[in-house]
């Protein structure tokens, strides 16, 4: 497999994980009601997994290598797009999660950027992934040899590995400050 075998099997159950929101969305916007819980839970499955795990194999190691080989132009154009994009889902998130702790907290407006944020990132993220499957994962694989991708590989393998640690360290710290 190469590189963008994983990434690719990820970019899937994003779109799936999307469609769900998108289900979630029509009820929101039908009903004016939000459920704070589907809301975090989706928060959680984005910075989790599409941002930390997936953004992460992608920034962290692939784009990283990438920085180190003469890119045309077009394809340089294309990684700052793709960094910048990620840079929005993140905002757009952090937004989203402003809203619902509003919407929570009595202020009912919320739920419209509430809405307008969920919209955003099911809109945004078959673009992105369009992007990355059809062009530039393709596009650029042809600047690395096969031992290079190889390497690559068994550092994504080492990147997921550490995820499931990372993630639960953090909400034990973040947890122990509340708790002293
Ligand atoms: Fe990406
Ligand atoms: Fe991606």
């Amino acid at each position: 497999m190469k590189p963008r075998g994983p990434l690719m099997i990820e970019h899937r159950l994003i779109e799936k994980m999307l469609k769900i929101v998108g289900r979630e969305l029509a009820i929101i916007t039908r009903d004016r009601v939000v459920d704070p819980v589907f809301i975090d839970t989706i928060v959680d499955f984005i910075r989790t997994y599409a941002d930390r795990t997936h953004h992460g194999k992608e920034e962290d190691i692939l784009f990283r290598e990438l920085e180190k080989k003469d890119l045309d132009s077009k394809d340089r154009q294309g990684m700052r797009e793709l960094i910048d994009e990620h840079v929005s889902a993140r905002k757009t998130v952090r937004e989203l999660v402003e809203a619902t702790a509003g919407y929570a907290g009595g202020d009912a407006a919320a739920i419209d950027v509430i809405i307008a944020r969920l919209s955003f990132l099911i809109d945004f993220y078959p673009v992105h992934i369009r992007k990355e499957d059809r062009v530039f994962f393709p596009d650029t694989e042809k600047y690395f040899s096969d031992d290079e991708l190889e390497e690559m590989l068994d550092e994504f393998w080492e990147f997921d590995r550490k995820m499931i640690h990372e993630k639960y360290s953090g909400l034990y710290d973040s947890l122990s400050k509340r708790y002293g």
